[in-house]
């Protein structure tokens, strides 16, 4: 089983020890949980935080301590001798820092070589999640809040795949909405042969749409047929369904351009999937007493909120929080998920926040946020032009998102061929760096921010090959990975023949930030921040950077060469991992 595969994070493995020394410390506290966090200051290399919070609560029943230090020496005697631990002490108020046996480090880091990065992946408490991704509008423009959300969707679902979650990553695209008359309208009206060549006829859906958009608000016959357009493709009309499927088909068309250059892969079941369940969903709120009348519209109230769910509109018409019900009654009762995430700008979060609350009422959910099936909504900030203001191309038109991702992947070649390596490279390994940097350029620009805070996007910043940034990384990966080439052994065998040792300090400080790997990872997956495993990478490299450039800890021809090659292999992996989770290409030379 997984759990026998997998050891869990140094902060998991040292809560268990703590936890055997708290139920002898105190008895009759039977229900505390140990807390543990990395050291920041240099007396250890984590500490348990219990003593303070532990005094508080048995000060007046008598106890035999005096006082939080007291709590924290016992704590501290009453560890079960473990080989992960080399010493202890107590600091301040009944801190128990842990220094970590370095002979314990090196053969944990060892075993991962050996058995596969996979033995340091969370341990999440589902099985099947949904993340709801990316998620653009038929004919409408695919925008860069479409593009961040398909990048950090991405990744959230990735890190769930690596935690042996099975996701269904559902791209919810609009496609149902009452736009789809006047569309079909004015199909009908320019191409009454629609059916032979939609695709060449529209040429420019977006421009289509504008156009039709145009009609449809100044021609009041236009938008009656229009409106009647709606109710006959709602009812199932033959070529009304046709013309529909073939504007949906067109947009698919470009959306999968952008879908292929970023390496994403989604399974659409749009807002019209969802439309069956809708009676159905709002029948039954409606025999919990939940749904009212309010105005014409049905609605549900939600405590709280100053304005009510509409969830039937005053028309009889379903919109997007009647879908959303549908959608999140089905992902649970018919996918089983047990955790649903849903990832748009913030914008949307208020819309997130009453359907929740919705399902909560229902008892489709349960109360409380942090028991399971659980719903989240990862909202992200705007993306910026350099002025500050949204980002537009210069003619204030929305960017083509294609456009964006050609012109990244065009500046990282023309660097490739700026550094000479047209003449040493194949013009497929010029290729290939290319997409790798290019499109790891824009997404890691994206993710190494914390999501909800708006993000300026810049070309000149993002491919710059120095501070934070993938191209840095990358080339970081690649160093790593030459100095393992240059030295002509054989890793696999290394692995298994040598022996890894941490008797330097940086060889020290490298080897217990690849251990902190699998914690890193726990938290960007259970809260959703794909920033804290960015954070993390680029700290890894820095660190190894320390370690590389010290004369001490010289690698090739040092006596200690062995495990310092191994220190440089399980680097590469660990950020291979971290690539590789941030949905980007790793490059192997420079
Ligand atoms: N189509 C929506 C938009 O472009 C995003 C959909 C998000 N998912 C959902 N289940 N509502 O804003």
């Amino acid at each position: 089983t997984q759990e026998e595969e997998c050891m869990g994070s140094v902060k998991a493995q040292l809560a268990k020890i703590f936890e055997t020394s708290l139920k002898v410390t105190v008895p009759n506290e039977p229900d505390v949980e140990p807390l543990i966090a990395a050291c920041t200051g240099k007396f250890g290399d984590y500490q348990c935080n219990n003593a303070m919070g532990l005094w508080s609560k048995i000060k007046g029943k008598g106890t035999q301590f005096r006082g939080p230090p007291a709590v924290g020496e016992a704590i501290k005697n009453n560890l079960p001798t473990s080989e992960m631990i080399e010493s202890c002490s107590v600091a301040g108020p009944g801190f128990v820092n842990v220094v970590l046996s370095k002979n314990w480090m090196a053969k944990s880091i060892q075993k991962m070589l050996i058995e596969g990065i996979d033995i340091w992946a969370p341990m999440p408490p589902v099985k099947t999640a949904v993340v709801d991704f990316s998620s653009p509008n038929i004919a409408k423009e695919m925008h860069v809040g479409h593009l961040r959300s398909t990048i950090i969707g991405d990744t959230l679902a990735r890190m769930l795949e690596f935690s042996k979650v099975k996701v269904l990553r559902r791209n919810h695209v609009g496609d149902w909405g009452t736009q789809f008359g006047m569309l079909i309208e004015f199909l009908f009206e320019k191409f009454p042969n629609f059916e032979d060549a939609t695709e060449t006829a529209i040429g420019d859906l977006q421009a289509f749409y504008k156009a039709s958009k145009l009609r449809f608000d100044s021609d009041p016959a236009f938008k009656e047929r229009a409106q009647q357009a709606v109710v006959r493709l709602q009812g199932g009309e033959e070529k009304y369904r046709r013309a529909w499927a073939q504007i949906c088909e067109i947009s698919r068309n470009e959306f999968h351009k952008v879908y292929q250059r970023l390496g994403v892969h989604l399974e659409e079941k749009g807002e019209s999937f969802y439309n069956p369940y809708i009676p159905g969903v709002i029948e039954g709120l409606t025999k919990q007493g939940l749904v009212e009348e309010s105005q014409g519209a049905r609605v549900i109230f939600i405590e709280g909120v100053n304005i009510p769910l509409i969830v039937v509109k005053s028309d009889g018409g379903f919109n997007y929080a009647s879908t959303d019900l549908a959608a999140l009654w089905y992902r649970l009762n018919e996918e089983k998920a047990e955790w649903i995430i849903y990832v748009t700008d913030v914008g949307q979060q208020q819309h997130f926040d009453m359907v929740f609350k919705a399902a909560k009422l229902a008892g489709w959910l349960p109360q409380g946020d942090n028991s399971y099936p659980r719903a989240s909504h990862v909202g992200f900030g705007l993306v910026l032009g350099e002025d500050g203001k949204r980002f537009r191309t210069r003619n204030t038109e929305v960017v083509r998102l294609v456009d964006l991702l050609d012109e990244a992947k065009s500046r990282s070649k023309a660097t490739l061929i700026e550094r000479g390596k047209g003449e040493q490279w194949t013009e497929e390994e010029i290729e290939s760096t290319a997409d790798a940097v290019g499109y790891g350029a824009v997404k890691y620009a994206d993710l190494k921010n914390n999501r909800l805070t708006n993000y300026t996007f810049n070309f000149d910043q993002m491919l710059n090959d120095k501070g934070n940034t993938a191209v840095y990384l990358l080339y970081a990966h690649a160093r790593i990975c030459s100095i393992i080439r240059r030295s002509g052994k054989d890793i696999e065998e290394l692995m298994n023949k040598g022996t890894l040792v941490l008797d330097h300090k940086d060889e020290r400080d490298l080897g217990l930030h690849l251990l902190q790997f699998a914690e890193v990872v726990e938290e960007a997956t259970t809260n959703l921040l794909p920033n804290v495993l960015c954070d993390y990478l680029y700290n890894l490299s820095e660190i190894f950077s320390k370690f590389y450039s010290n004369p001490e800890c010289k690698v090739i021809g040092s006596d200690k060469e062995t495990s310092r090659l191994l220190l440089c292999e399980a680097t590469a992996v660990v950020m291979r991992k971290c690539f590789n989770l941030l949905g980007i290409t790793p490059i192997y030379k420079i």
